[in-house]
């Protein structure tokens, strides 16, 4: 019969590829926590309005890339695109602001875009989503850049550039996209039909846009950070300033306007080389009309998303493979008994241990042990039984010695907490 496959744009995590993720999320956890943050889960699933109103109609997310269905005849439900919405739906409902209007938050999880799956972009990908909630002052926005530059250099990875802009607000974007529409406008007909279609609802748009003749037509459009109004410039400049204090790197990419529709004033993302076209391993930026354009209090708020997927791909590989602690090689059906019984009360204990169940001859067992990455063997004949005793085997070197059968537990359980100290 034809085997089933995955999904186009769906992945499978390997048992082999497991360790990494975890040790990524591990490390985003304790760095986190360090800076205050709490973890919250929310539901893949969310009603389709949560994302129309919170992402924006005239994104691509929302005009072609979410998953939506509608259920049973009753509502129109989408698959999460992303995190920030959803969490301020939460936010919101449980009146987090109540007890608390400052709340600092993540989450990891799957996210899904319906885009064209290439490398370094897939249909379900997944994110580490970080958000502050309650605070506006720029120090916010420097600090948290800080965190993720501390969190970027804890899996290793060195090698991008931040860049940043400010999106402005709701006073100084309106004649910024005025003087944006007057430079789109007269060259229309040379742009690509998605930005001809956005001239009216969201020109801004054709900043991102890959279609290289809209390209040429925005290289010399006006820029954000000329139409900043006073309180946006401030808050940029103390924003950078900030980040010149902690010595972090950054390159201001006037032309940056996300993807997403609440950004205001702070925008930023990590961009690496290394990628190809999907350059971007995190994003993010302040939003503080967010949290009233879904319903709730006047709250600020800023945050950004890591893409694991991108992430990992740019992590240089090191141990972080799993491999069990000790082989339990037996021979005879006296020793494998034995083997059996330590074996499983080493595990007990919390010591990964392996043993043969195929009754091969020693050689065949202890390459197995190799295989497996074991550092140490423990071998055991019906002889050793009688005189009581086992034999401890480096599995490095080869080096072997003598071990009592009733020390050999707890011989193994100190070896073992030892080295994982
Ligand atoms: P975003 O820029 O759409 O922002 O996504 C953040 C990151 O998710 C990207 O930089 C990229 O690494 C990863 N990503 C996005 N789409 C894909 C894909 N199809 N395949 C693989 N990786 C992908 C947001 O989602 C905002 N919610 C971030 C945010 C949080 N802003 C404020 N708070």
């Amino acid at each position: 019969m034809e085997a089933i496959g995955a999904v186009k744009g769906f992945k499978d995590i390997l048992p082999d590829e497991t360790p990494r993720w975890r040790q990524v999320e591990e490390r985003a956890r304790r760095v986190f926590s360090s800076f205050g943050f709490r973890e919250i889960r929310v539901p893949l699933l969310e009603r389709t309005e949560l994302f129309r109103r919170g992402i924006g109609e005239a994104t691509d997310i929302v005009e072609k890339e979410m998953y939506t269905f509608l259920d049973r005849g009753d509502e129109y439900l989408t698959l999460r695109p992303e995190a920030t919405a959803s969490i301020m739906r939460a936010y919101i409902e449980h009146h987090l602001y109540a007890a608390d209007p400052v709340a600092k938050l993540y989450t990891i999880g799957p996210m899904f875009r319906r885009e064209r799956p290439q490398k370094g972009r897939f249909r379900q990908f997944h994110q580490i989503d970080v958000e502050i909630l309650g605070l506006d002052d720029p120090r916010v926005d420097a600090e948290l850049i800080l965190m993720l530059a501390h969190f970027l250099r804890e899996v290793r990875i060195e090698d991008y550039e931040i860049e940043v802009n400010s999106l402005g607000c709701p006073r100084c974007r309106p004649s910024f996209r005025a003087a944006v529409v007057a430079h789109l406008k007269g060259r229309e007909g040379d742009l690509c039909p998605d930005c001809r279609r956005r001239l009216d609802t969201n020109p801004l748009r054709t900043f991102d846009c890959k279609v290289p003749g809209c390209g040429e037509i925005v290289a010399d459009a006006p820029l954000i950070p000329d139409y900043l109004c006073p309180d946006c410039k401030r808050h940029f400049d103390d924003f950078c300033r900030y980040l010149e204090l902690f010595s972090l790197r950054h390159r201001l990419n006037p032309k940056m306007v996300r993807g997403l529709d609440y950004y205001t004033k702070t925008a930023f993302e990590v961009t690496t080389t290394l990628l190809g076209a999907q350059n971007a391993v995190a994003g993010g930026g302040r939003y503080d009309g967010l949290i009233r354009t879904l319903g709730g209090p006047d709250v600020p708020g800023i945050g950004f998303a890591v893409g694991m997927e991108r992430l990992l791909s740019l992590m240089p590989p090191d141990g972080a493979g799993e491999e069990p602690f000790v082989f339990l090689a037996a021979l005879g059906e006296r020793a494998q008994e034995t083997a059996y019984l330590i074996c499983n009360r080493l595990r007990l204990r919390g010591v990964w241990a392996e043993t043969d169940y195929s009754g091969k001859g020693l050689k065949a067992q202890l390459k197995r042990a190799d295989k497996l990455g074991c550092p140490f063997a423990v071998i055991l004949g019906d002889r050793e039984l009688d005189e009581g005793r086992a034999i401890w085997r480096d599995m490095e070197g080869g080096d072997q010695r003598q071990i009592d059968l009733k020390t050999l537990d707890d011989f193994i359980f100190a070896t073992y907490t030892e080295r994982s100290k």
